[in-house]
């Protein structure tokens, strides 16, 4: 059964291609390439040994789109990964975000509409609830005002999604709403492709570790969190993949309870960036040259899980601690400097 990963070639999107693929998916790929490699490609070879057919898009030109679902028309399910996902660069350019992540959805769902049955399932971010009001967070917590373009345009797709799946009864959808994702494949064949400064924590920190960055800056110790950083819930990017293939398959299996469905994805459990600070220590045996600096503009306190609905409906559950996380993130780190 053909199944279109757009984003493919990106960290949780070559991921997923690889469980799709271990689970007997033909997967094709479609991706940019503005922030990935076609090199993923072998790696992924090298974990299934199996080629996905590649295609370089750029799902902003529609006539593309349409060219691509005409030349395949048995693709049965669409996981989309592509889009622009930096959240300070969104703030600095808002029209290359709405454009990127909006306008090719538009495309893609157009496409999706004119066949007879299509499953659709969305990457969205626990960014849509803002700073929630309880821990840990539910899917029903109320969706706030975005504090990014970014963070606007995951949740104006929810809702893109949720619209067209009321008025086409041929396309089910599934938003999963990750928390942090991180971490590598633990044959070290794949994993988080170092383009520029690292935004995030985790390649942050194993960037400091073998060398590359002097020194990691710590975003502010002084929020009403157990050590004074941020909290978050850091979810291995390989559980992260398998949840795509369960949702996906619940609604080509028709096991779906609605046409738009909605699931948070992380482990349930909070960490502090110090604490991820010391299971890095802790995996790589060394230590980690770090600074307490001023807080970043538009970080939230703190946000993790309630993983309950995954767990229950999809029956799905993230079996990665943070150590094995950060061990596959640091063997990733080690292997791509060797
Ligand atoms: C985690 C914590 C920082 C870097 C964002 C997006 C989210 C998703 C993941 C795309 C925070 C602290 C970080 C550093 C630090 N992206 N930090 N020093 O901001 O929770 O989530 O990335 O889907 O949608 O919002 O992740 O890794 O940037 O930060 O102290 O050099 O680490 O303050 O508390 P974040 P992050």
């Amino acid at each position: 059964m053909k199944i279109l990963v757009t984003g493919g070639l990106g960290f949780i999107g070559s991921h997923t291609v690889v469980e799709l693929q271990n689970q007997g998916f033909e997967v094709l790929i479609i991706d940019d390439l503005s922030n990935s490699s076609e090199k993923v490609i072998d790696g992924i070879v090298a974990i299934t040994g199996k080629k996905p057919l590649f295609e370089k898009i750029d799902l902003k030109e529609k006539s593309k789109v349409e060219n691509f679902f005409k030349k395949h028309t048995d693709v049965k399910g669409v996981i989309h990964f592509a889009a622009s996902k930096a959240v300070g660069e969104s703030v600095e350019k808002p029209l290359l975000y709405y454009e990127n992540n909006i306008g090719t959805l538009v495309y893609l769902l157009k496409e999706l509409a004119k066949k007879n049955k299509a499953s659709f399932i969305f990457s969205s971010s626990c960014t849509v609830y803002g700073q929630a009001d309880k821990m840990p967070i539910t899917e029903d917590a109320p969706v706030k005002t975005a504090e990014s373009p970014y963070g606007n345009t995951k949740q104006m797709g929810e809702e893109i999604i949720a619209d067209t799946c009321k008025v086409v009864p041929a396309l089910n959808a599934i938003a999963l709403r990750y928390f942090n994702p991180m971490g590598a494949h633990p044959s070290a064949e794949i994993g988080e492709l170092p383009i520029g400064v690292p935004q995030n924590l985790v390649p942050f920190i194993t960037q400091t570790g073998v060398g590359m960055r002097e020194q990691l800056s710590v975003f502010g110790d002084d929020y009403p969190t157990i050590d004074g950083t941020c909290v978050r819930d850091y979810i291995h990017v390989v559980d992260l993949a398998k949840a795509h293939v369960i949702a996906l398959k619940r609604l080509l299996e028709d096991k779906n309870d609605a046409n738009y469905e909605v699931f948070n994805l992380g482990t349930g459990k909070g960490s502090t960036v110090l604490e991820v600070v010391k299971s890095f220590e802790k995996v790589s045996g060394k230590k980690l040259n770090y600074k307490i600096v001023d807080k970043r503009a538009g970080d939230i306190i703190e946000a993790y899980a309630n993983t309950e609905k995954a767990n229950k409906v999809l029956g799905w559950k993230a079996e990665s601690t943070l150590d094995e996380a950060m061990k596959s993130a640091w063997d990733w780190e080690v292997k791509i400097r060797s």
